[in-house]
């Protein structure tokens, strides 16, 4: 664009280093915040092109203006945030949104967040983030989008498409800042930060593809993770930012280090100072420093020591310019203008679209004896920590909690009738208080139905909150299992990051229900579940250990020499623990019941560009009409490489009246059999594929085919 270049010939080598510097203020980690007078002296000097954790139309147009007025060359400044499931109207965690199984949803609750986020001046946020995990120990599972890099790549189209809809320029759209890639889900032991050391393989066949679907789908910006992989800094990664995302990916958009990252490769001990890491990170392709100063500080001396040359600096200049020019920053710098009932419509239409997000990202796990939909007249007691407006939002949850979030306490006081309901809280959610245990027994024991409602906090789950015990915090299982005595019929609902391991609690509750962090609508979300006005339809986006042992456990396993069997010891398994997950990915159970079968797909013989129509006749044998959610998994029966035992390839949904019966169909492309063949290239190899259907990925369950493709 003539104008950027224009721009590039006019500035000055700090001007230039300033494009590249994204400063710290507001919702950011503490030491790095700069402080109002930094900032405002930062923009002036043009040694600030943007900032991370500032929002609000107020403050964003007030510091836009110091941009636009105060500087030598009037380069508006794009704020960043940090908007993953709602920016005021916070709908459900990503890992529960997952559980919805509906790209549709995904993609409205993005287009929503993203007129809120742009109204308040942010032009950036930083989500998606796209990193497949099957560790419930690392904190993080809460952002993610689950075990399947398939799923993964269908929630990076959605996210993208929702947070930039027609462009990015366009008033109610914001810039998708995917994340954090460099198989961050991997970390060792779960541990936030830590080492990843996978094959090349993995990385290729796991973690990599929710990436590149949402380059695909036109991601305006990257943001690698902190971790090393195999050693190498993912934040000075040539070969996975530069030869992978940009070469072989066709990338060409702005790629913006985490926080402090840049300044972290020498805490990584890959350089001796800060001239040499922002060199690494500019060399890799890292564009914009996110609050290390590092560009700011090293950049001139890495020139000066001939690290880096102009040539590169202007390359990453061109970028971020060209990505403001792409935001329309040059011709809109400010939050839009927002018509009041336009204003008011949204957050009516927002809290709407949360209770529906809300209602169906809830997974039933368990409902022995059609315990649930609770009954009219039954008396309830509502016991546990985890009930309050509070907590609910989850981590992450941007401007939140300027918006009333509705409790499950106060939701179910107004459903049931006066007296219906009896509530105590019996312990906090951590603390080793038990004095409240009591007074929980007691309205147990008067009660038709108890209703244990527990789980973690916001801050036990998210960044630096990895877990190696994932189970309930302070005395709540001494609370549970009190109540458990009583021997009232009980329904537990779990608030949680990731899934928890509780086989204790699970054997001896009649009906479970997750309810992850499901923001603003919470309580009436779950209220409709609990009384049958809405009927579960949330699924598992990951699968769901027994115990931390059994970590990382996934479905999509590869078969191995000696796969598990339960009459050969010699075979892959445990001597102490069942080597099945509590529940497998896709488990979530509804008021109906349905039936699967007669699976067909055609044609049976298919070459390279052929697609395959794949059918099932679905019955609902249930007493309530329902909504299930199909999935089908591929396997190639053989391959060079060792293939997985199955893979996701398609999600479908069929509504159902008791006793209706209709077919799903999945249009499944030859080519999306796909594997990394030896050179790690997707390759379909001639042969035969397994296709299954079912509900969720327990092999009993599932109805199966075969198909060939010829060479
Ligand atoms: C954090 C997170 C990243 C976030 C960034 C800005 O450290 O790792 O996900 O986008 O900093 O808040």
């Amino acid at each position: 664009m003539e104008v950027i270049e224009n721009l590039l010939r006019a500035m000055t080598l700090e001007e230039k280093i300033g494009q590249l510097t994204m400063a710290a203020r507001g919702e950011v980690f503490p030491p790095n915040e700069a402080s109002e007078a930094e900032v405002l002296h930062g923009i002036r000097a043009g040694r600030i092109g943007s900032l991370v954790g500032t929002h609000g139309a107020e403050v964003t147009t007030r510091l836009q203006r110091v941009a636009l007025e105060e500087t030598r060359l009037r380069i508006p400044l794009i704020f960043g945030f940090d908007v993953m499931h709602g920016y005021r109207s916070v709908f459900p965690v990503p890992i529960g949104e997952t559980a919805a199984f509906d790209p549709v949803l995904w993609e409205h609750t993005a287009r929503m967040a993203a007129y809120e986020t742009r109204a308040a001046g942010v032009t950036l946020t930083f989500a998606p983030m796209l990193d497949v995990t099957r560790d419930p120990r690392w904190g993080r599972v809460v952002e993610s989008p689950g075990e399947d890099p398939w799923l993964g790549a269908q929630f990076a189209r959605a996210k993208v498409r929702g947070f930039q809809g027609a462009g990015i320029g366009m008033p109610a759209s914001v810039g998708a800042a995917v994340k954090h890639i460099g198989a961050y889900g991997a970390v060792t032991a779960g541990r936030d930060y830590a080492s990843v050391d996978i094959s090349d393989r993995a990385l290729n066949e796991v973690y990599l593809p929710p990436f590149r679907a949402a380059v695909e789908a036109g991601a305006a910006v990257i943001m690698p993770s902190f971790n090393d992989l195999g050693g190498v800094p993912t934040t000075a990664n040539v070969d996975l930012l530069r030869d992978t995302v940009r070469r072989r990916w066709g990338f060409d958009g702005v790629m913006v280090s985490d926080f402090n990252a840049v300044a972290e490769l020498v805490k990584h001990g890959v350089v001796d100072d800060v001239a040499q890491a922002a060199a690494l990170a500019l060399q890799a392709g890292i564009d914009i420093d996110m609050a290390s100063n590092a560009y700011g500080l090293g950049l001139p001396l890495a020139l000066e020591r001939g690290d880096v040359t102009i040539g590169m600096i202007d390359e990453a200049v061109r970028r971020v310019l060209t990505l403001k020019a792409k935001l329309g920053l040059f011709e809109h710098p400010f939050a839009p203008e927002l018509d009041t009932a336009e204003r008011d419509a949204k957050l009516v239409a927002a809290r709407r679209l949360a209770r529906e997000a809300a209602t169906k990202s809830v997974v039933l796990l368990k409902n022995e004896a059609g315990l649930l939909p609770l009954k009219p007249g039954q008396r309830v007691a509502l016991i546990g920590p985890v009930v309050g407006a509070d907590g609910l939002l989850g981590a992450w949850h941007a401007a939140g909690k300027e918006v009333k979030a509705v409790s499950i306490r106060e939701a179910l006081h107004l459903a049931l009738p006066p007296g219906a309901l009896s509530f105590a809280k019996g312990v906090d959610v951590e603390g080793e208080d038990v004095s409240g245990i009591a007074e929980a027994v007691r309205i147990a024991r008067q009660a038709d139905v108890v209703i244990l409602s527990l789980g973690e906090l916001e801050g036990h789950t998210g960044e630096a909150a990895s877990r190696a015990r994932p189970s309930l915090p302070g005395r709540q299982r001494q609370l549970a299992e009190a109540v458990f005595e009583v021997g009232r019929p009980t329904v537990v609902l779990l608030s949680s990051g990731r899934p928890l391991t509780l086989p204790w609690l699970i054997e001896r509750a009649q009906a479970v229900m997750v309810l992850w962090f499901l923001g603003i609508e919470t309580g009436n979300a779950v209220t409709a579940l609990l009384l049958g006005y809405a009927n579960p339809t949330g699924k598992l986006p990951i699968s769901w250990p027994r115990s931390v042992g059994q970590i990382p456990i996934c479905y999509s396993e590869r078969s191995t020499g000696r796969p598990f069997s339960a009459t050969d010891m010699y075979t892959s398994g445990y001597l102490d623990t069942p080597v099945t997950p509590q529940f497998p990915f896709g488990h979530g159970l509804s008021y109906s019941r349905v039936a699967i079968r007669n699976l067909r797909a055609t044609p049976a013989i298919v070459g390279m560009d052929d697609a395959i129509a794949v059918e099932a006749d679905v019955s609902n044998v249930g007493v309530m009409a329902g909504e299930e959610t199909v999935l089908l998994f591929v396997r190639d029966v053989v391959a060079r490489i060792a293939p997985r035992v199955m893979e996701l390839r398609g999600v479908t949904r069929i509504s159902l009246a008791p006793n209706a019966s209709g077919t799903v169909r999945f249009d499944l492309p030859v080519k999306s059999l796909a594997f990394p063949a030896g050179d790690l290239g997707p390759e379909v190899q001639p042969g035969e594929f397994e296709l299954m259907v079912g509900s969720s990925a327990e092999p009993s369950a599932l109805v199966r085919t075969r198909i060939t493709v010829r060479g």
